[in-house]
This record gives structure tokens, C-alpha cells and sequence, in this order.
């Protein structure tokens, strides 16, 4: 069976650094599966605009190429505000549910980053993590990627993004973002880039134990 590590949690909370440094240790693939979503927020953005049309939202997630995740805009503010927005679509949801579902049964093992994946698309994960931060630690890490990659925003807008993401993500009524009941939690407000890996990898190396 897969060895499956399921990283979950809020926008900038350290989930994705954590997911790929576990990826690059125990040498398996990774999937951003908030990518998904930006694409498919991007695709809308470029034909109707209309991200409420759920209709138009499924077909474009129905459409997506993998090639369009690699593009430098899935990774700007209004992709990230795309994405949450065409998240709370089911259609959406369940239009990526196979590519997700299949590469968490990919053998050995894979590492897979969300809001839903030890919840929803990898439930029978054998190391579920629900990595977070405070707002405030959050926007100023997404504030300064942001200011890194040529945007001009404030502090103070990101944390309003964030704070907003944050109400959308958790309060939809398709599979909302919510700590699994046998995830572990790891906050990393206080923490370094490298002490949230050793914490992360000691908590998948607690999980290997029992596998
Ligand atoms: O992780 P991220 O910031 O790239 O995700 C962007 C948005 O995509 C996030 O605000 C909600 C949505 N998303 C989701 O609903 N489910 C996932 N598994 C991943 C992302």
C-alpha cells in the first residue's frame, strides 16, 4: 500500500514548504493541489470572468491541462482569490477528484498539499498533517512572496485576503477546510522554515512507525 502524507491547511500557513521538503526527503512526488484550483481560476478569468458560473467553472476544470499548472500566473493574488472563490463549487471538487485520488494511490508513496486531503481525497492517509499560523504570520509571509514576485500590494490588503480566504475556505459547504480528526496540528508561527520540517518530519516518522 501507498504510503500517503496528506499536508492540510490555511493560504500561507508554511503547508507547502513543509509538503516539498518532505517530498525531496523521502523521495516521493507532490502534489499543490491548490494549483488545481488556481488553474481553473485562471482559465475563468481569461474567457467570462464570471467565477460564480458553476456551470462554465466545472468545464474549465474538466478541460484543464497539467501543462497549466506550471504557468507564473496560477501563483499571483488573483489567482489565489480565483481559486477559493471557484473551490466552492462541488462540480468544481469533484471534476479534480480522480487526478487527486489517483496520485495519492501512486505506489511507494506521495505527498500531497490541500485544504481537503486527509478529509475528503485521501482520507486513509497514513501521516495526516494540518499545518497553520496566525493571520498575521501568514500575510506577512504571503505579502512578502508577493512583493518578491514583482506585485504591488500592502500588509494590510493581505491580511484582509487572507482573513477573507480563510471565512470562504472554512465555510463552504463542500468540503470545507477542517483539521481531520486524526491529523496533527503544527503551528509554525513561531517557527523557522527548517524547525517546521523537523516537526513535520518527526510527526511522519511517529505515523511510519505504526504503518
Ligand atoms: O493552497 P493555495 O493557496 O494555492 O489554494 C488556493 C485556493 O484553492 C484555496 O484558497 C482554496 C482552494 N483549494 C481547495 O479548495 N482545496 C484544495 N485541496 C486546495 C486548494
Amino acid at each position: 500500500m501507498a504510503f500517503v502524507i496528506a499536508v492540510d491547511g490555511p493560504a500561507a500557513s508554511g503547508k507547502g514548504t513543509v509538503a516539498s521538503r518532505l517530498a525531496e526527503f523521502y523521495g516521493y512526488p507532490m502534489l499543490d493541489t491548490g494549483l488545481l484550483y488556481r488553474a481553473v481560476g485562471v482559465r475563468l478569468l481569461d474567457s467570462s470572468g464570471d467565477l460564480d458560473d458553476a456551470v462554465a467553472a466545472e468545464a474549465a476544470a474538466r478541460g484543464l491541462a497539467l501543462a497549466e499548472l506550471e504557468k507564473a500566473e496560477v501563483r499571483t493574488r488573483a489567482a489565489g482569490e480565483a481559486a477559493s472563490r471557484v473551490a466552492v463549487h462541488a462540480g468544481v471538487r469533484a471534476a479534480l477528484f480522480d487526478l487527486q485520488r489517483d496520485f495519492a494511490l501512486r505506489e511507494p508513496g506521495s505527498v500531497i498539499d490541500g485544504r481537503d486531503i486527509g478529509t475528503v481525497i485521501a482520507p486513509d492517509a497514513q501521516a495526516k498533517l494540518f499545518v497553520t499560523a496566525s493571520p498575521e504570520v501568514r500575510a506577512d509571509r504571503r505579502w512578502k512572496q508577493l512583493l518578491g514576485q514583482g506585485e504591488s500590494v500592502t500588509f494590510d490588503e493581505i491580511l484582509a485576503d487572507i482573513r477573507k480566504r480563510d471565512e470562504r475556505d472554512s465555510g463552504r459547504a463542500s468540503a470545507p477546510l477542517t483539521q481531520a480528526a486524526d491529523a496533527v496540528l503544527l503551528d509554525t508561527s513561531e517557527m523557522t522554515i527548517s524547525q517546521a520540517f523537523d516537526a513535520a518530519r518527526r510527526i511522519v516518522e511517529t505515523a511510519r512507525a505504526r504503518w
